[in-house]
């Protein structure tokens, strides 16, 4: 991974809100306008506790990010969790979890190991603990065979058709 810089943050600026934006919408582009992903979900996920943001930089150029927060009841995603997964497989995963929500690299940045950079850095100090995602329900996608090559495991069916919950335990309660 030449000449490429990981950096770990727990809080946002504006400054990091506005530069996230674009790379966000370049990889996603699931949101009409960047007032409407601030409104919708960025304002909301980054005041959430445990929220944290890891960010890849070529050069000076933000090429890639991951971020996540604790899930806990009464939030949309793990209230809906909780509705698709097996009782005893969200009774032993949901609630006090690491949620990641998003991972994103460029695609001018792709194949050159910063997808699984930015999710070591983003769960590299995380007390020991159950960490969950949300991915495609098709095994060949680039994400899917990214997150089976470092050992997360299929939960059961996603929130919403074509998807999956995926699970990983870190620290001492791997
Ligand atoms: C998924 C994504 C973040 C991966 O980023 P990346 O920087 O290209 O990933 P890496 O280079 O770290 O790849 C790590 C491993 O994932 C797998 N992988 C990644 N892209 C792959 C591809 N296109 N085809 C096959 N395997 C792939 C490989 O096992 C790879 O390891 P290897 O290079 O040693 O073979 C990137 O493709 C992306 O932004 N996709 C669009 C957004 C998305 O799907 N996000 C996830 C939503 S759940």
């Amino acid at each position: 991974m030449p000449d490429v810089r990981i950096r770990l943050d727990h809080s946002v600026t504006p400054d990091d809100t506005a530069a996230l934006w674009p790379v966000y919408d370049a990889v996603f582009a699931d949101h009409p306008s960047f007032a409407a992903w601030r409104e919708r979900v960025w304002d909301r996920h980054t005041v959430r506790g445990g929220f944290r943001l890891a960010r890849a930089y070529r050069e000076s150029e933000l090429v890639g990010f991951a971020y996540g927060y604790i899930g806990e009841p009464g939030q949309w995603w793990t209230d809906n969790a909780r509705r698709v997964l097996a009782p005893d497989v969200a009774d032993a995963w949901l609630g006090g979890h690491f949620e990641l929500v998003s991972l994103g690299v460029l695609e001018s940045a792709r194949r050159s190991g910063i997808g699984r950079e930015l999710i070591r850095a983003l769960l590299a100090d995380l007390e020991p603990g159950r960490v969950l995602l949300m991915a495609t329900a098709d095994s060949t996608d680039p994400a899917r065979r990214l997150y089976a090559s470092a050992g997360w495991q299929v939960l059961g069916p996603g929130i919403g058709p074509g998807t999956v919950i995926l699970g990983m335990r870190t620290g001492r309660a791997r």
